[in-house]
């Protein structure tokens, strides 16, 4: 009965919104996909059935976000696409400045930006980074988690701080960020989205090198993407991961460094034989921070150029 009389009521609005005279209903509903919001879940009775526009569902202007680690990298890369599509962006990072071009960002885009040092592993200092964004922003509509290191070394010769401290930026450093963030927009009640950027690592033992603390830490976070997605469901908090393979970035640098021969594994193994680099991973980003995932949380997005499928070639055949 109630469903009944809320369809009712949604019809009623839809035709009230069609009418001429009513022009400024009308030209809020005239986005198809602000309408489909409008509705919820139900169908609206357009014309053309239930299906909406795509466009422009990856361009909401106005609205607020906070990546960790942002100041160079993969998290740089999300910054930027973030501003690019009109947002307004918070970058907490532990290095002392982000990368240059980061500067160009408000002027290029006409967009609000903060760069605030902060280190992850450290409560007071996140939290008053988290703080100061809503002080600077407003409401906080998402969040990406980026900050991440990768000691490499056998697993019998890892100390206990390098161990902890790993366990502490991927793990812990994620877990807190995600719990600020949501408690904002809890505060807020008005949903949101936060994206976890896990590893490959977190599934499969990476191919040429030695990371057993990294490989722990990227599936915690990939466990706690599941743990929070149905957590906060009911929040409208949707919580996905994107799981990155070999992406050209500083983070390689080392391991690229002590071997240089991993330079060729990184291209040859991935069925798409190339390294990664940070534009094939912008677009999942948004994605999942965007109006065009409503129904999409828990989920794992994976942009490893196949590697996790596996391959065909063999030195043996
Ligand atoms: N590059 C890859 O191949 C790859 C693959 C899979 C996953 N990832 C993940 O992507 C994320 C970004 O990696 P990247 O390649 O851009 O690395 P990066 O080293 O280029 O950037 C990491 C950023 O995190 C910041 N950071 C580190 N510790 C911090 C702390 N305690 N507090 C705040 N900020 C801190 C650094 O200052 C830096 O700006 C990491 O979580 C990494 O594990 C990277």
């Amino acid at each position: 009965m109630a469903s009944t009389l809320t369809t009712k009521w949604q019809r009623s609005l839809y035709r009230l919104a069609r009418a001429p005279t009513v022009a400024p209903v009308t030209a809020f509903l005239s986005s198809p996909q602000r309408l489909y919001r409008f509705y919820g879940t139900q169908k609206a009775s357009l014309a053309d059935g239930d299906l909406i526009s795509t466009k422009g569902l990856f361009d909401l202007t106005g609205r607020n976000y906070v990546v960790t680690g942002g100041g160079r990298g993969i998290g740089y890369a999300a910054v930027r696409a973030i501003a690019e599509s009109g947002r307004n962006i918070s970058v907490l990072d532990a290095a002392a400045e982000p990368t240059k071009d980061f500067h160009n960002l408000a002027d290029e885009f006409g967009v609000k930006t903060a760069y605030i040092r902060a280190d992850v592993t450290d409560e007071a200092s996140l939290t008053s980074a988290f703080t100061q964004t809503v002080d600077q922003f407003g409401p906080l509509h998402g969040c990406v988690t980026a900050a991440g290191i990768c000691p490499e070394g056998p697993f019998v010769s890892h100390t206990w701080d390098e161990v902890r401290r790993c366990f502490d930026v991927n793990i812990t450093g994620t877990y807190f960020a995600s719990q600020l963030a949501t408690k904002q927009m809890q505060a807020q009640g008005t949903g949101g989205s936060i994206v976890l950027i896990a590893s490959i690592s977190g599934s499969i033992a990476t191919p040429g090198v030695r990371l057993s603390a990294y490989n722990a830490s990227k599936g915690a976070v990939k466990m706690l993407n599941t743990a929070l997605s149905v957590e906060l469901a009911p929040f409208n908090i949707r919580v996905n991961a994107v799981s990155p393979g070999f992406i050209d970035t500083e983070l390689l640098t080392p391991l690229k460094q002590k071997a240089p021969k991993r330079i060729e594994l990184m291209r040859q193994e991935p069925p798409l034989k190339r390294i990664g680099s940070r534009n094939d991973l912008t677009p999942a980003i948004l994605y999942f921070l965007s109006d065009a995932s409503p129904y999409t949380t828990g989920s794992e997005l994976i942009v490893d150029g196949g590697l996790v499928a596996g391959r065909i070639e063999s030195p043996y055949i």
